[in-house]
């Protein structure tokens, strides 16, 4: 794991959550250095955010208030997931009324784990007449079936090891998406 400089899980949470991975101080900071590393690759250029609801949304609100650069945003949904196990289909809705003709589309995403998901973005989203797309992701999981999936992540907030993380937007079960932090959830 990272090194949280909070480590104890306040006491509502604690019964679910075994430690904080990434505390709000870590998150805000490292979004920050994204969006200003994102501001100069993307100046200049026409930006599409496009948002991976539900998990990506409190990442995506950060990380577009800290751009300093013009951007729209659409937001769409993507579930590969049942529970705490990918089921290795990707699911889009939402793209009816998007359109990403001669843009430059950024995916935001929550969380990479396998890789499947993005995937199955990136390929929904050829044919689009995007001018280029590519990935900002807040986590990147580093684990041997991550390794095997093709799809590249190009920008990544924090890289964890291989457990399933709750909060800043990320769920089981529909639960702890509100968190300001990212923390281990307890199975
Ligand atoms: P992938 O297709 O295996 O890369 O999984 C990506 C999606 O699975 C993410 O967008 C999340 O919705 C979900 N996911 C993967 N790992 C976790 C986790 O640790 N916590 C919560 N959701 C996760």
């Amino acid at each position: 794991m990272q090194s949280p400089s909070q480590t104890n899980v306040p006491p509502p949470w604690s019964a679910d959550i075994s430690e904080i991975v990434l505390s709000p101080p870590m998150i805000s900071g490292r979004v920050k250095s994204l969006a200003h590393q994102l501001s100069a690759d993307y100046k200049g250029l026409e930006l599409v955010l496009v948002v991976i609801l539900k998990g990506s949304f409190m990442f995506a609100a950060d990380l577009s208030r800290a751009l300093q650069i013009p951007h729209s945003l659409e937001f769409i949904r993507a579930s590969s997931y049942k529970g705490t196990q990918s089921s290795g289909e990707v699911k889009v809705d939402g793209m009816q009324n998007v359109n990403l003709s001669g843009k430059h589309v950024l995916i935001i995403e929550d969380i990479v784990d396998t890789g499947l998901t993005l995937q199955g973005l990136y390929q929904r989203f050829q044919g689009e007449g995007a001018k280029s797309v590519k990935c900002c992701a807040l986590l990147e999981k580093d684990t041997e079936r991550r390794r095997q999936h093709v799809p590249k992540v190009d920008y990544v907030a924090f890289t964890i090891p291989d457990r399933f993380v709750v909060g800043y937007g990320l769920d089981f079960d529909q639960r702890f998406r509100h968190l300001p932090f990212v923390g281990v959830y307890r199975q």
